[in-house]
């Protein structure tokens, strides 16, 4: 069954343009709600740990790099069918092959930097929410 939360982050990108609200806005209008939400600035290190999984990939540091540029907003986010419904909303990873009114289609400048990030699975959705979250930070566990 379709785990119901996932986790973004508004990334470098996305906080240099001054486009945060704009595209809360977006994912809020979806029908996206927020549980918990921050503004952090990664280190090389701490991005890389994320994004581990590329850490063979030709990009790896170039990822690395850009996404510890600046401050990024990471959010976990609920409604129904969460992660497929996000992916769908944010568009394909570059923004050149990204569907018309999507996210990155309207905010994104190249592959690299992208606007957004979105969880690919159910599973990565949880590791990814206990990355940058303590369980005590979800709103829904605060009664
Ligand atoms: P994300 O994980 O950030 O939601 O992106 P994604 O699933 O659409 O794409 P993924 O393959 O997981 O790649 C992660 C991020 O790495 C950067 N990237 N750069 N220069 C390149 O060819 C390249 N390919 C990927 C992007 O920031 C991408 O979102
Ligand atoms: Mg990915």
């Amino acid at each position: 069954m379709a785990s119901n939360r996932t986790l973004t982050i508004l990334k470098p990108d996305c906080v240099l343009k001054g486009k945060e609200g704009e595209v809360i806005a977006q994912i809020q209008k979806a029908g996206f709600k927020i549980i918990a939400m921050k503004m952090v600035r990664l280190t090389p290190a701490t991005a890389g740990g994320f994004y581990e999984v590329h850490k063979e990939r030709p990009f790896y540091g170039e990822l690395c790099e850009f996404m510890s540029s600046g401050p990024c907003v990471p959010i976990i986010l609920e409604k129904e069918n969460a992660v497929a419904d996000f992916r769908k909303l944010i568009g394909a990873t570059d923004p050149a092959e990204a569907e018309e009114g999507t996210i990155r289609k309207l905010y994104a400048d190249s592959k690299a930097e992208n606007i957004v990030h979105g969880s690919d699975s159910d599973e990565n959705a949880q590791i990814e929410s206990a990355y940058f979250f303590a369980k005590s930070e979800e709103v829904a566990n605060l009664g």
